[in-house]
C-alpha cells in the first residue's frame, strides 16, 4: 500500500472520479524522470516496475478470462512453459450461454480468490470482442455477438474479481475479431457500427462495473494503432465513459511509446526495455512530449499499485474442490440443448441396458482453447468415467472411440468397433467435437465444418441406432447442417472447463435440466455469415461492410434461415408466457423516459427448470437503417413445475436509441417501437408496441444541406418559403412552386442551387438563410458544409 505516499490514497469524489494526479502528487515529486519512464513499461514479462529506494513494489498480473494462468518462472505466451495448477472454468464462450449474471459473478469471485492466493493483482480478463465471424480463433475466450449480452456478463465477470481486491483488465479494446493479421490489420468500421456494436459492450462494463484496467488491441481502427489511438483511448474511453483506471497494452502492442503515451496508454507489457524507456525521457527533454502526459500515466500505475496492495490481509486458503464443484456446476448451465426428438433425453436406461458411449472425446476431453487463456486445471472430469459412476445399477455404458483425437488411418478401424456397439446398444451418445489444433488465439479457423472423419462416422451410427444423441465440444458456431439430420438430440457444451465432463454426465441422465441458451446464431453455413464477404479482409485492411448487422442482426435482415437462432436453446420442460404489458413513463427530453416491461412465465411441464426470458426491440418507422430486433433485456427463471413468476424489465431512452454519426450522438426518433419477449430471437411469444412521444431529432441545416432536408425541417421550411416568396396566386415562386424541377433537383445541397438561375435562390439569400435558421434554432451551422458553402461563394462571385 502506497498509502503514506498518496495524497489520499485515490479517494474518488462524490462522482467516483479519480484525480490521480493530485492523489499521486507528493510521490511524483520524489520520482526522477528516468523512474517515471521506468514505471510506464513492466519489468518483466508480467510484473510492472518496482522504484525501491521509494518503496514501490512490483506487481503481478497473468492471464486470464477463465482460470489462473499464472506461470512460475519466465513468462511465455501460449503456456509453454507451464503454469500453476488452477481451477479451469468453462471458456467465456460457454459461460456466456449461461446467460445467467450471477453465476458468472460466482466464477469471477472465485478466480479473484485464486489470483489472491496466488499473488497476482491483476486477472488479464475478461474479453469481450464481439464475435463478428464463426471463424474467429479466439472466439471461445469471448462471450457472444450481442454487445448487450457481453457487456452485461464481461460487467458481471468484472465485478466477481475485483470483489476480492484483484483487478481485472477488460479486452480487447477495441475491434479485435479476428486473429489473422492481428498485430497489423486496420478494422475498418464507421462509427456507428463501432458505437452499436463493437464498443457498446464496453462501454457497459467500463461505466457499470469500473475495471481497475483496460488493455488497448493488438490490431489498428480505422488506420491507428488501438495503442496509439487517442480517440479511442481518451475521448471515448476516459472523457465520455469516465473510465479512471489504467490502460495497459496488449503483449507487444505497442509501436511508437511515446505516441502511445499521448494517446493515452499508461503501462507497456511485456517491457520494450532501454527502447521504451528511453524514448519516453528523450521526448520530455527534447520538449516533444509534455511531462504532464507522462506524470498523469505514471499516477495511474502508481494508483494501481496501491489498489493492489490495498489489502494487507493473508488471503483466504483456497479450497480447490469447491471451485471444481463450481466449475462443473457453472459447465451445467452452460450446455445448450439444439433439439431433443422423441424426448431421447434425458437418458432414462433400466438394468440391463446398455449406453454406447462413442467418440474419443468422452475420454479424452476437450474443454478449453490454446493460447494465452490455457489453464493447467486442477483436476478434469472424464465424462465418460463421470457416466458410469451415475448410472443406475446393473446399466453397461460400454465405449468405444470411433474416431481418433488426429487423424489417423486407424479410423476405419475404430469405426467399424463404434458401429458395432451402436448396434448393440439401447441407445447411443456420440462425443463429437473440434480437434484441438483448429480452436487457438493466433489464427482463424478456415471452415465451421466438424473432422469428416466425424461426420462419416455419425451416419454409420444412426443406421446402427436411430437412438442417437449428440454431444458437442467446439469452441465457436460449428455446421450442424450437413449432419444433425443423423441425431435426435444434440447438446452443445462448448468447452467447459476442468467440470465438463460430470456437467455432461448430469446433463444426459437427468440429474441436471438444460438450460443453456445460445449466445451466438448457428448458422446453415459459413457463406451465410454477415460477415462472409469482409473476413478476415486482406493488405492489411478488414472492411466491416456488414456494418451493424453483425449475428442474428443479419440474419434477420437477410430473411436468412439459420440452424439454431441467437437465444435457442431447450430444457426438459416447458415454459408458457402471458400477460405482457408496456407502459411508458417520463419523457426522453427530461432525461428520464422508462418504458417498462412485465410479463409472466410459468413452468407449464413435468420438472424444475430454468427459462432464460429474452426482450428484443424494434423501430420498424425508423429512418435509418436499424435492425429488425435487438436483444435490450434478459433474466434466467428458475421455476417448479406449474410455478409461474413475473418478470419485469425497464429500458431507457438509450435502449431505444442508434448513434447518429451527423448528430455524433445517440438518437431517439418519436414513434412505434415493437417490443417483443420470448424464448429465442425467432422464438418470440408475446408481442406489443409503445409509442414513443420524442422531440424532432435536431437538424443542422446549411448550405450543404439539400432543399428537401432544408423543407423537412420546420423551421428551415418556413424561413425559406418566407425568403422565395409566392405569385400573386400564393403559389410559392421559383423551384419550390415546381413540382417537377423539386423532384429532379430537389436533393442538391442548396448552396448548389444557388448558382442555378431562376430558381429563387441566390447566393445573398441562401447566406441569409444560413444566418437565420442558425439564429432560429441556437445551432451552429455544420462546420464543413458552412464554411465550404461560405468560400465556394467568396471564390465564386465576391458577393459575401
Ligand atoms: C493476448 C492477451 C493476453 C496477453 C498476455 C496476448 O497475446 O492477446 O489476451 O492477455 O497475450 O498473455
Amino acid at each position: 500500500m502506497l498509502g503514506e505516499w498518496m495524497d489520499v490514497a485515490a479517494q474518488p469524489d462524490g462522482e467516483g472520479n479519480v484525480n490521480v494526479l493530485s492523489n499521486a502528487s507528493p510521490l511524483l515529486g520524489q520520482l526522477t524522470l528516468e523512474e517515471k519512464a521506468s514505471l510506464c513499461l513492466g519489468s518483466d514479462f508480467w510484473h510492472t516496475a518496482p522504484v525501491e529506494r521509494l518503496g514501490i513494489p512490483a506487481i503481478m498480473v497473468s492471464d486470464g478470462p477463465h482460470g489462473l494462468r499464472r506461470q512460475p518462472d519466465e513468462g511465455d505466451h501460449v503456456g509453454i512453459s507451464g503454469s500453476v495448477p488452477a481451477t479451469c472454468f468453462p471458456t467465456a464462450c460457454a459461460l456466456a450461454s449461461s446467460w445467467d449474471l450471477r453465476l458468472v459473478r460466482r466464477v469471477g469471485e472465485a478466480l479473484g480468490r485464486e489470483a489472491r492466493a496466488q499473488g497476482v493483482a491483476v486477472v488479464l480478463g475478461p474479453g469481450i470482442n464481439i464475435k463478428r465471424s464463426p471463424l474467429c480463433g479466439r472466439n471461445f475466450e469471448y462471450f457472444s455477438e450481442d454487445p448487450v449480452l457481453s457487456g452485461v456478463l464481461g460487467a458481471a465477470m468484472i465485478e466477481g474479481v475485483q470483489s476480492q481486491g484483484v483487478g481485472t483488465s477488460l479486452k480487447h479494446y477495441a475491434a479485435n475479431n479476428q486473429e489473422t493479421d492481428r498485430l497489423r490489420v486496420s478494422a475498418e468500421v464507421d462509427e456507428r457500427t463501432l458505437r452499436e456494436i463493437y464498443l457498446a459492450g464496453f462501454e457497459r462494463a467500463v461505466t457499470q462495473a469500473r475495471p481497475w484496467t483496460v488493455m488497448c488491441s493488438y490490431n489498428k481502427v480505422n488506420g491507428v494503432y488501438a495503442s496509439e489511438n487517442a480517440w479511442l483511448l481518451t475521448t471515448v474511453l476516459r472523457d465520455e465513459w469516465g473510465f479512471d483506471g489504467l490502460v495497459v497494452s496488449d503483449w507487444g502492442a505497442v509501436h511508437d511509446r511515446v505516441a502511445a503515451l499521448a494517446a493515452g496508454l499508461d503501462l507497456e507489457m511485456p517491457p520494450n526495455l532501454g527502447v521504451s524507456d528511453a524514448a519516453i525521457v528523450t521526448a520530455v527533454r527534447s520538449g516533444q512530449l509534455d511531462e504532464q502526459v507522462l506524470d498523469v500515466a505514471v499516477a495511474r500505475v502508481l494508483r494501481l499499485v496501491d489498489r493492489a496492495t490495498a489489502n494487507t490481509e493473508s488471503p483466504p486458503l483456497l479450497d480447490p474442490d469447491a471451485h471444481h464443484a463450481l466449475a462443473r456446476a457453472a459447465a451445467t448451465e452452460c450446455a445448450v440443448l439444439l433439439k431433443n426428438e422423441d424426448r431421447l433425453l434425458p437418458l432414462r436406461p433400466s438394468r440391463g441396458d446398455t449406453i454406447a458411449v462413442i467418440g474419443e472425446f468422452a475420454r479424452t476431453p476437450r474443454f478449453q482453447g490454446a493460447g494465452s487463456s490455457q489453464v493447467n486445471p486442477t483436476r478434469v472430469d472424464v465424462a465418460l468415467d463421470e457416466l458410469r459412476a451415475s448410472a443406475p445399477d446393473g446399466v453397461e455404458i460400454a465405449f468405444a472411440a470411433g474416431y481418433g483425437i488426429d487423424t489417423s488411418d486407424r479410423d476405419q478401424q475404430l469405426a467399424e468397433e463404434a458401429v458395432a456397439l451402436a448396434r448393440r446398444a439401447d441407445a447411443v451418445v456420440a462425443f463429437l467435437g473440434l480437434p484441438a489444433a483448429d480452436e487457438s488465439e493466433g489464427f482463424d479457423r478456415t471452415n465451421m465444418d466438424l473432422p469428416a472423419s466425424q461426420t462419416a462416422l455419425l451416419s454409420r451410427l444412426a443406421e446402427a441406432n436411430p437412438n442417437l444423441a449428440v454431444v458437442l465440444a467446439s469452441g465457436s458456431a460449428v455446421r450442424l447442417s450437413d449432419w444433425e439430420q443423423h441425431a435426435k438430440a444434440v447438446l452443445e457444451c462448448w468447452l467447459s472447463g476442468q467440470g465438463a465432463g460430470g456437467a455432461a454426465a448430469d446433463l444426459l441422465l437427468g440429474a441436471a435440466n438444460p438450460s443453456g441458451r445460445l449466445a451466438e446464431t448457428l448458422p446453415l453455413r459459413l457463406e451465410d455469415t454477415p460477415a462472409y464477404l469482409n473476413f478476415p479482409g486482406e493488405d492489411g485492411r478488414v472492411r466491416y461492410g456488414e456494418g451493424i448487422f453483425v449475428g442474428y442482426r443479419g440474419y434477420d435482415a437477410l430473411d436468412h434461415q439459420v440452424s439454431y437462432p441467437f437465444g435457442h436453446g431447450l430444457s426438459y420442460t416447458t415454459f408458457g408466457y402471458a400477460d405482457l404489458s408496456a407502459n411508458v413513463t417520463g419523457r426522453p427530453q427530461d432525461g428520464d423516459l422508462v418504458v417498462g416491461v412485465t410479463f409472466r412465465v410459468t413452468n407449464t411441464g413435468g420438472r424444475r427448470g430454468k427459462e432464460v426470458v429474452q426482450l428484443y426491440v424494434g423501430d420498424s418507422e425508423a429512418s435509418v437503417a436499424r435492425p429488425i430486433r435487438e436483444l435490450k433485456a434478459f433474466a434466467k427463471v428458475d421455476l417448479d413445475p406449474g410455478e409461474a413468476t413475473m418478470v419485469e424489465f425497464a429500458l431507457t431512452a438509450r435502449d431505444l436509441s442508434y448513434w447518429s454519426t451527423s448528430l455524433d450522438d445517440w438518437a431517439l426518433e418519436a414513434g412505434e417501437f415493437e417490443l417483443a419477449v420470448g424464448a429465442s430471437s425467432r422464438d418470440l411469444r408475446l408481442t406489443t408496441t409503445v409509442n414513443i412521444a420524442a422531440p424532432p431529432l435536431p437538424t443542422r441545416l446549411d448550405g450543404m444541406s439539400t432543399l428537401q432536408e432544408w423543407l423537412a425541417d420546420p423551421t428551415g421550411s418556413a424561413l425559406l418559403h418566407k425568403a422565395v416568396g409566392t405569385d400573386e396566386t400564393g403559389r410559392p415562386t421559383g423551384i419550390l412552386g415546381n413540382d417537377e424541377l423539386m423532384r429532379v433537383i430537389g436533393n442538391f445541397p442548396i448552396s448548389t442551387l444557388a448558382a442555378f438561375p431562376g430558381l429563387g435562390l441566390s447566393h445573398s439569400v441562401v447566406h441569409t438563410l444560413i444566418d437565420q435558421v442558425s439564429a432560429a434554432t441556437n445551432r451552429p451551422p455544420g462546420a464543413t458544409g458552412e464554411s465550404a458553402y461560405r468560400q465556394n461563394g467568396i471564390l465564386m462571385n465576391g458577393e459575401l
